[in-house]
């Protein structure tokens, strides 16, 4: 038996004529562009079952299994997404308490609500230098746990959308001696078990599951994501019953094989691919940390703010004392120098790197960041004058008075933003990217996230969650 993406490769190349889905019958011509029909193919003979692995599925997935040292790999054709919200339904029952970062990506919280569950929010502190969400500290999780017992698992996400890493193994170690599972959502650090010059996965670092997104570090298709289960506190059985509800029941061979070749091609050739990597990045690093205003997120913020360790593939680039917003810096970036950068914020833009980068797009990201460092020397001290609001910690302290599930299912009604203050919420609001709510259904709303929402318009960052797309109003609990 080969390689699942080998096989599909050689499969593409035979007479075998399709009487079975998919509609286009692998036939190019049937609709207009260009897609990869010929190896878009369904469970037929030969190609195993992701929800009943037992031939090339199965090996492909043990092999991902081998690669980064788990018990059992899981392969999530629905992105993280699924994957959270199996490893949470796997270790939580119904109705029951999950302490989480209260900085979670919404498919922890849409865990919460399908499964109707108690949240127990821990807060990131926040890293004061650059304004960004801090780790979860220990101490501060072992607190939650003596005074709630009946919390039956632990989420944190880390590294965040900003790289920051918190202490896996110290929270691991509480975990363990309350006998609960850690899952941690490491959706962004794929790549950390394939160099030291990343910080360590929390696969060896005594956390229970583990989900990280391949397609977002690694050279892997849009969706495609792996959960791991790392220890026997975690039943595999029901991640793999739950893995079945989430994801569709026709899970794509073309997205399947993706993942395959991604960590074959690791295996081979990923040490080479990461040498190379790491020593342009740290090139990138070494001329992006020269300029003046526009300020690179460095190792520095490590030890202030719960921070254990930063991604240093992710190139935060600060605007704090320079002329620009991140959306302005961002939209010059796009417009002029045709930089497409994965996620704008108030006062910074973030860039994501990966063995997938060529050193020319390295290049090109350095020469124009470091154009606009120069522009920004020519301006008057005056005009550099972005500073950070500092009461706008996007993740600020929210009053939670309703569970998520009883908010976004009791009758709402409509109510213009500005006359919300004191009511419920109804609906969930975050900044997209990241995808983390600022504001969860059954929270509170308060005159300064009323007065950050207005910011964020004014700034053109992209608010979503509300069904109200224009934002002027929103759902609140109440007939
Ligand atoms: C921290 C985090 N977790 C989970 C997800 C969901 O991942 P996916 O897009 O692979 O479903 C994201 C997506 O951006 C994320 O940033």
């Amino acid at each position: 038996m080969d390689r699942l993406y080998k096989e599909l490769e050689n499969y593409s190349k035979k007479d075998y004529y399709p009487f079975h889905m998919p509609g286009h019958k692998r036939n190019g011509n049937s609709v207009d562009g260009d897609f990869p029909f010929d190896r878009d193919i369904t469970e037929i003979s030969g190609f195993d079952n992701l929800h009943h692995p037992q031939e090339i599925l199965k090996k492909a997935q043990e092999e991902g299994a081998k690669l980064y040292g788990s018990l059992e790999c899981f392969f999530s054709i629905n992105g993280s997404t699924a994957a959270l919200l199996a490893a949470v339904s796997a270790c939580v029952k119904r109705g029951g308490k999950i302490l989480m970062a209260r900085n979670c990506h919404k498919a922890v919280y849409h865990a919460v609500y399908l499964r109707d569950l108690k949240p127990v929010y821990i807060y990131p502190q926040i890293e004061r230098e650059l304004e960004i969400n801090g780790g979860i500290a220990p101490c501060r999780v072992k607190r939650m746990l003596e005074e709630q017992p009946d919390i039956e698992a632990i989420l944190i996400t880390s590294p965040t959308y900003d790289g920051v890493v918190s202490d896996v193994a110290g929270i691991a170690r509480i975990a363990k001696e309350y006998g609960i599972p850690l899952i941690v959502d490491e959706a962004h650090g794929a790549h950390f078990c394939f160099s030291n010059y990343f910080p360590v996965s929390a696969l060896k670092l005594g956390a229970d599951i583990v989900v990280q997104s391949l397609h977002k570090t690694l050279p892997s298709m849009t969706q495609t994501a792996v959960l791991h289960r790392c220890s026997d506190r975690v039943s595999g059985d029901e991640i793999r019953r739950f893995m079945g509800i989430y994801q569709s029941s026709s899970p794509s061979y073309i997205l399947m094989a993706s993942m395959d070749a991604c960590l074959d091609k690791i295996a081979r050739d990923g040490d080479a691919m990461f040498q190379n990597f790491v020593g342009n990045l740290k090139h990138v690093r070494e001329r992006l940390e020269k300029c003046r205003y526009i300020r690179l997120g460095t190792t520095d913020m490590i030890g202030n703010a719960g921070v254990f360790d930063f991604d240093r593939s992710k190139l935060l680039f600060f605007t704090k004392g320079t002329s620009l917003t991140g959306h302005e810096l961002h939209t010059i970036l796009r417009e002029e120098f045709h930089l497409e950068m994965e996620m704008e914020s108030e006062y910074y833009v973030t860039a994501i790197t990966s063995v997938g980068d060529t050193k020319e797009g390295l290049e090109r990201l350095c020469n124009a960041i470091e154009e606009i460092d120069r522009r920004e020397a020519l301006k008057r001290i005056d005009e550099r004058k972005k500073e950070i609001f500092l009461d706008s910690a996007p993740y600020m302290k929210m009053k939670q008075v309703m569970g998520i599930a009883k908010a976004m299912e009791s009758p709402v009604r409509k109510c213009l933003l500005e006359e919300s203050i004191g009511k419920t919420s109804a609906e969930f609001v975050y900044l997209y990217p990241p995808g983390i709510p600022i504001l969860v259904p059954g929270e509170q709303i308060t005159g300064q996230f009323v007065r950050n929402v207005r910011r964020y318009m004014e700034q053109g960052l992209d608010l979503q969650g509300l069904c109200d797309y224009t934002n002027r109003t929103i759902c609140v609990v109440g007939e």
